[in-house]
């Protein structure tokens, strides 16, 4: 065979080409000229038959001819379009995926849904109330009297709705207790609930306040609750969400829903109650806010305070997750920076 041999084959592709116009077809030309009992097989296995000086030409002219083929066949796949199979040589099937990063809760609704979960194993259903409330769910069912400064608008959202009432005034709820009047309105006791949800407050924002943040409130109502069962469940719920070497206190305090009120510590979480920068050196931390049901409340929604007792807590959860995880600074919370959020 001669070089002019090999012009003959290289025309007859050329026009052979052409004519290709399915994937069927471009396979069959493929696999007439570079199969493995192809042209180009035949050829090259002529090659050892040649004289020596012949060989190392025709050697080349066979590889041109290979290359050409190939680049005929590729750009035809191109233009014959995405037919099954045809496009296979142009992906690597090897290469590694890309990966898909998983989604997670954010540190808040994480820390929420395990203090429910926490409140739900001791038998307490979890509810949830409107963050525009009224003002008497907010402040006057909850017997906090009317000269009382959270009630100033530099301490709480008031809200001008169209069509509302005019007699009653509309907020954004500034802590998550309205929940009790609602729901104490709504059912007879005995009563256990908790109810998680957002808070608004027109505070300046720094390291330690934002204008809107979360709490969850928990109330209890029934005939004989006492005192010493407000503090028996705090324990378990401190020892829960801290750990069970955290130990609690109760500190009088003053809330116009609750009598007697109890502010709840635990021992500082770093220095474990020797003192730090972190508790002020007191050794503990303030944690939530809580007390027996006033009777002007249970009056307020209608239950007689002669028959039933109750106690009600509540707390931010910001601050237990700042606790709970050391931070800091309570706008790492809204900022979604992924690297802050990555690590919970
Ligand atoms: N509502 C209070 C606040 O926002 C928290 C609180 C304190 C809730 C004592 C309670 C309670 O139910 O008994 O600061």
């Amino acid at each position: 065979m001669s070089g002019n041999d090999i012009g003959a084959i290289s025309a007859q592709i050329d026009s052979e080409i052409q004519g290709v116009d399915s994937s069927q077809k471009l396979d069959d030309f493929r696999v007439k000229y570079l199969g493995r009992k192809g042209i180009l097989a035949e050829l090259t296995g002529l090659i050892p038959g040649l004289p020596k000086e012949a060989r190392s030409s025709f050697g080349q002219q066979v590889n041109l001819l290979k290359n050409k083929l190939n680049t005929l066949i590729v750009e035809k796949q191109k233009t014959l379009g995405s037919g099954s199979g045809a496009r296979v040589s142009e992906v690597d099937i090897g290469m590694p995926g890309i990966s898909q990063s998983l989604g997670r809760l954010h540190p808040i609704t994480q820390v929420i849904n395990e203090i429910c979960a926490i409140f739900k194993q001791m038998g307490f259903l979890v509810v949830e109330g409107p963050e525009v409330e009224t003002e008497y769910n907010n402040f006057t069912g909850l017997n906090i009297p009317l000269d009382h400064p959270s009630r100033e608008a530099f301490d709480t959202f008031y809200l001008k709705l169209p069509g509302c009432p005019s007699g009653g005034k509309q907020l954004l709820r500034s802590h998550t207790s309205p929940v009790q009047v609602r729901i104490m309105k709504e059912k007879k006791p005995p009563l256990a609930v908790v109810a998680p949800g957002r808070v608004y407050r027109p505070d300046a924002v720094d390291a330690s306040h934002l204008f809107m943040f979360h709490q969850i409130e928990g109330f209890v109502v029934g005939e004989n609750i006492r005192f010493s069962d407000l503090k028996g469940m705090l324990e378990l719920f401190a020892k829960a969400v801290f750990g069970k070497d955290i130990k609690m206190r109760l500190r009088p305090h003053f809330f116009p829903f609750t009598e007697p009120s109890a502010e709840m510590d635990i021992s500082c979480i770093i220095c474990k109650g020797a003192g730090c920068s972190v508790c002020g050196r007191k050794g503990w931390l303030e944690v939530l806010g809580s007390g027996m049901i006033n009777p002007n409340v249970f009056k307020n929604v209608g239950y007689d305070p002669e028959k039933y007792t109750g106690f009600a807590f509540g707390m931010g959860i910001e601050r237990i997750t700042m606790l709970k995880y050391g931070i800091d600074d309570i706008r790492l919370f809204f900022e979604n920076d992924l690297n802050f959020l990555n690590q919970f």
